[in-house]
């Protein structure tokens, strides 16, 4: 356990004596007027079920031959599942030429014509180009639906993304940029990941009071989407509330901050999942306060740690260990239907985890 959290400390460290990204790094403290401009609006199929893949944490090099097992993870899973959406929770990239890398791991989605969309992660602005430059440089890829950086909001990638059936909006997919990381001046100096802003938080809110509005005072059935977990999934896992699926490889590393966006969710009563990345070990699903915390399925290579095989850890004293599997997640959801269904996928076919949420 303190080797890997080592590595995302060390990473951390590089981060946090960064000089943040200036550009973009705005936190005006309540969101613009602008428009409640929704990111996609998709359709359920014709029989009536939508499809959500998503990567994580591919880690990708350009030209480094430990990076072709996250390529082929990408390329196998959209070929054989055929989605309606995927979203990549971030850690896209691991090394220079970043936007390079960028654009040759996302070319099997640009390539597919399925519409995708990303959640940066914190080492997608370590590599070279700002937060912003690799964000644009990604939605200029074909299929990305992701939209601009919004005005008075932190971060790049906030985005929203609603599925709609004949009534209305059906369900509603909130894209956070989780950042990098954010060191804190003062008596006692706070160095750590970053937190979800408070213009986020008002971000978040001006769609989800407008969605309960339109949906005559209902909250619409949401799910989250970025790469840091929530300080409540560590808080969850001290009060004794374990995985209901999936491996627990280590522990959780979310900022040491915590801004109350759970708080939020669970105010607004939208959000019934927060899917996550960034804890390559780890795939569960956990409950906790009536949301699931769930991880994606560590979609990269060889270029960073990795132990899940297909029947759960490995150990291993390396940073990865032979047998290692990648994969992504699936969430399907059904017209008329506010629960959904999420499972893990390993590259090959082998599926994992099938669960209901919310149980019932
Ligand atoms: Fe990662």
């Amino acid at each position: 356990m303190k080797r890997r959290t080592f590595l995302k400390d060390a990473a951390f460290l590089t981060a946090a004596a960064a000089a943040m990204p200036s550009c973009i790094v705005r936190d005006n403290g309540a969101p613009s007027a602008d428009s409640l401009r929704t990111a996609g609006d998709f359709r359920f199929r014709n029989d009536g079920t939508f499809t959500l893949l998503q990567f994580t944490d591919t880690h990708y090099i350009a030209g480094d031959p430990r990076s072709q097992r996250a390529l082929a993870c990408v390329k196998e899973a959209i070929q054989a599942v055929k989605p309606d959406l995927v979203i990549h929770t971030g850690d896209i990239v691991f090394g220079r030429p970043d936007i390079e890398s960028a654009q040759e791991i996302l070319q099997p989605l640009a390539e597919s014509g399925i519409p995708w969309a990303v959640a940066l992660g914190n080492h997608d602005s370590q590599f070279g180009s700002s937060r912003e430059e690799m964000f644009r440089a990604i939605r200029e890829l074909p299929g990305c639906v992701n939209h601009p950086p919004k005005d008075g909001v932190y971060g790049c990638s906030n985005d929203v993304i609603t599925l709609s059936g004949a009534r209305g909006v059906e369900r509603v997919f909130y894209l956070f940029d989780s950042m990098d990381a954010v060191v804190l001046k003062g008596e006692e100096e706070v160095h750590c990941y970053d937190y979800i802003r408070h213009s986020q938080i008002g971000w978040y809110r001006s769609y989800s009071e407008h969605f309960t509005v339109e949906n005559e005072g209902c909250p619409v059935p949401s799910l989250a989407f970025f790469h840091i977990p929530l300080p409540e999934l560590p808080e969850a896992l001290a009060k004794g509330i374990g995985p209901m699926a999936g491996n627990n490889g280590e522990p959780p590393c979310p900022s040491r901050l915590n801004s109350g966006l759970f708080a939020q969710f669970r105010e607004l009563g939208d959000v019934q999942a927060v899917v996550t990345g960034h804890d390559h070990d780890c795939d569960y699903v956990l409950p906790y306060g009536g949301i699931h915390f769930v991880y994606g399925r560590f979609s990269g290579g060889d270029t960073i740690y990795n132990h899940l095989g297909p029947d759960g850890y490995i150990p291993s004293d390396g940073p990865t260990a032979p047998g290692t599997v990648s994969g992504c997640r699936l969430f399907q959801f059904r017209e008329g239907e506010s629960g959904f269904r999420t499972w893990v996928r390993l590259v090959g076919g082998e599926t994992q985890q099938a669960l209901s949420l919310p149980c019932k």
